[in-house]
């Protein structure tokens, strides 16, 4: 039996009136202790009988076409087995899988870094020196490396509204600023690996990728083979942030290798691999103008941006995604401008649009509370509008307010002075605000749960853990429809044969697999209540028994073969009729050297609310996870790009510096519970990336509110603090 569901029809919401009190607890994570005892095997650690190795071979030059390559020598090294290049190792992947990595057909080299061969051997090692000794001969063309300068800039008109000109001219306060943000890259902990096998013409892959259904399909589409034959694995994902969105060349070349030589290959990028081969995102620059009357009310919002993609890529960063629906303001413009450039592919890096464009906007928000002399938090508050700014749609659930003024509240934001006023010694002490607010999205999802006789449960469904904790959320939406305790339910996932969830991305990952799994224990309910002979809203299961008519039985007793249901949720219409977003604050309390220029991240609050939280544990580990990337975007992470060649200079984590735990300090989440009734049939909403949305511009606020240095070209190092 398959449950259907359209987003617009109407839904029965079980989980508040279900008993068995597991779903938003602070479960730990059911697959915890293999991870942090090693048993729980990344794609990398997977081996087969047989296998070889191989390794990536990058471009060394940034434009142009490979005209040659020293082979012969090459197989004649110890322990080589073969050498693929060009059109035959990465075939583009076609139309419509823009979440692949792009691969550019044939011997075109598209920037400095782009994976040209892949050299297969015996060892590691044996595989490793001769990529090393593999020497590729180019005709170089001429490169685009800098996205100020390229050649070819293009335009997307993003909005025109009313006369944004007029509204600048009239204001009472008017903020036209710049701002720049820096190339970022995703940097999982786990590198990408793929172990590719072959039995006939049917391939298995052992990868680490967010989305299996379209990583099939994308894999199929290169290898020029029908989806059934392709299998991927990936029980296990060390981190994604978009960079695993779609397959890479690591899958392709393994799984080409793999059929010529009839045997297993795995090949892992090295971490040079990742930061050159896989996406970054797109450094911006952007212009924000803010119009308001007297009393602070917008009329008038401009953003305008440009970022840089390589030629023919259809991706250009989102900058202005949360612009269009988080203030007011009649009068409205966007344009944004996309550079083509010969630097490594952009594509969607975590909170893709938000991460960036949130740093200027929420950075010019407060320079306009400044100019008003009116505290930040309600200048915010000011600026909600009660329908869509540029549709008029109603809002979803939107508990912004709430989370403003709570979280000032917790975090003691009364204590906030004026710029030099706090001292602690050497050190100046300030403290900043940013909203946070990040579109919500939910995609089309499967997923099987089985009852067994013997009273436990099983959930199966193509969707991936990146560390998130699907596995928890999902048993706990099980358990809890079935009236079962944790430890009886049982979760599969990772493997593309079972049914195709939405995968792991833009934050919809745990409402849309979780409705999922929601609808298709609300089939084995039904299946239990026409045993029962009660109606479907009479039936209470809890404990692992049955409660119709006052009469209670176990299920053990009630079932005698496996009861299995099936969800089914697609996307419907309520995607237009609502906007739907993920909302928050962050506030940030920094200490700013007033002799080194060294900004110190003290403490930071965020409040998120993001309809039911599934899980208190995880939903605060994801709100600290996007915490953190706040302090890196604010502070230090920056893709530095060689102006010759536009190769990323600092390629490895000892150069790209992400935080570390020295850099962190506590971090509290205040989770702000809804019921969003148009976000999922469970209520849910994304809250992955809402962390990250917006909270950069609370700590270079802060650092504005300690010494009066206003930062707009991020990272804001001690550089650009004295
Ligand atoms: Mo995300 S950038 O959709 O993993």
């Amino acid at each position: 039996m398959t449950r259907h569901l359209r987003m617009d029809e109407p839904q029965a919401r079980l989980l508040d009136e279900t008993g068995q009190g597991v779903l938003s607890t602070p479960l730990p994570r059911p697959e915890g202790p293999l991870k942090v005892t090693g048993r729980a095997r990344y794609a990398a650690e997977v081996t087969m009988p047989d296998m070889a190795v191989g390794v990536l071979v990058r471009a060394t030059i940034p434009a142009g076409r490979v005209t040659g390559m020293n082979t012969s020598e090459v197989m004649a090294m110890p322990g080589v087995l073969g050498v693929w290049h060009g059109g035959k190792m990465l075939r583009n992947p076609a139309q419509g899988t823009a979440n692949a990595a792009p691969v550019q057909p044939g011997d075109k080299v598209a920037y400095y870094g782009q994976p040209i061969a892949v050299v297969v051997a015996e060892t590691f090692e044996d595989a490793r020196a001769a990529g090393q000794a593999l020497k590729i001969a180019y005709a170089p063309s001429n490169a685009e490396p800098d996205p100020d300068t390229a050649a070819t800039v293009e335009t997307a008109e993003g909005l025109d509204q009313g006369d944004l000109e007029a509204a600048m001219d009239s204001a009472a306060y008017s903020i036209d600023a710049a701002y720049t943000t820096p190339g970022h890259s995703s940097a999982p902990m786990e590198p990408h690996a793929a172990l590719a096998a072959w039995e006939g013409d049917n391939l298995v892959v052992h990868g680490s990728y967010q989305m299996l259904k379209y990583n099939v399909n994308e894999l199929a589409d290169s290898l020029g083979i029908p989806p059934e034959n392709v299998r991927i694995h990936a029980p296990y994902v060390g981190g994604g942030f978009g960079s695993k969105l779609g397959i890479a060349p690591e899958a392709v070349a393994a799984s080409i290798a793999s059929k010529e030589l009839g045997r297993p290959v795995r090949v892992a990028m090295a971490r040079q691999d990742v930061f050159e081969m896989t996406m970054r995102r797109s450094e911006t620059r952007q212009r924000v103008r803010l119009a308001a009357g007297v009393d602070g009310v917008l009329t008038g919002l401009g953003h305008e941006d440009r970022v840089s993609n390589l030629p023919g890529e259809s991706f250009a960063e989102p900058t202005v995604q949360a612009t269009h629906f988080l203030y007011g303001g009649e009068n409205r413009r966007y344009v944004q401008e996309i550079a083509r450039v010969n630097r490594t592919c952009a594509g969607s890096v975590r909170a893709p649009g938000e991460a960036v464009g949130m740093l200027a906007l929420e950075n010019a928000m407060d320079e306009l509370a400044e100019a008003m002399h009116v505290d930040p938090v309600d200048l915010r508050l000011r600026n909600i509008p009660d329908t869509h700014p540029e549709s008029g749609v109603p809002y979803s659930a939107r508990s912004l307010a709430e989370c403003l003024r709570d979280g000032a509240e917790r975090f003691g934001w009364s204590e906030r002075g004026l710029p030099g006023e706090r001292r602690e010694g050497e050190w100046l002490i300030g403290m900043g605000v940013a909203s946070a607010a990040r579109a919500n999205f939910i995609m089309e999802s499967e997923a099987r749960v089985t009852l067994n006789p013997d009273g436990t449960a099983l959930v199966e469904t193509d969707m991936t853990d990146i560390g998130t904790g699907s596995y928890a959320i999902l048993g706990q939406i099980a358990a809890e429809m079935l009236g079962l305790p944790m430890d009886k339910v049982k979760v599969d996932l990772g493997d593309s044969a079972m049914p195709p969830a939405s995968g792991s991305g833009g934050s919809f990952g745990a409402a849309s697999a979780g409705s999922s799994v929601y609808l298709a224990a609300q089939e084995i309910r039904a299946e239990i209540a026409r045993k029962l002979d009660c109606a479907d809203d009479d039936l209470t299961l809890r404990d692992g028994n049955a409660v119709a008519d006052n009469r209670k039985t176990a299920l053990t007793e009630l079932i005698d073969a496996p009861m299995v249901g099936h969800g089914h949720l697609e996307p419907g219409k309520t995607a237009e009729s609502h906007s739907q977003a993920g909302y928050g604050a962050h506030f940030s309390e920094v200490a700013v050297n007033e002799v080194t220029g060294e900004v110190r991240v003290r403490r930071m609050l965020s409040a998120f609310a993001v309809g039911r939280v599934l899980n208190q544990r995880t939903a605060t580990s994801q709100g600290h996870g996007g915490m953190i990337w706040g302090i890196g975007t604010a502070l230090t992470e920056e893709l530095q790009h060689d102006p010759r060649d536009g190769r990323i200079v600092n390629r490895d984590l000892a150069e790209y510096h992400v935080p570390v735990n020295l850099d962190v300090p506590d971090l509290d989440v205040m989770l702000i519970e809804e019921r969003d009734d148009e976000s999922s049939p469970i209520q849910a909403k994304g809250i992955g990336e809402l962390g990250l949305s917006g909270v950069g511009a609370a700590i270079t606020n802060a650092i504005y509110n300690a010494c009066g240095v206003r930062v707009r070209d991020y990272p804001a190092t001690p550089d650009k603090i004295l």
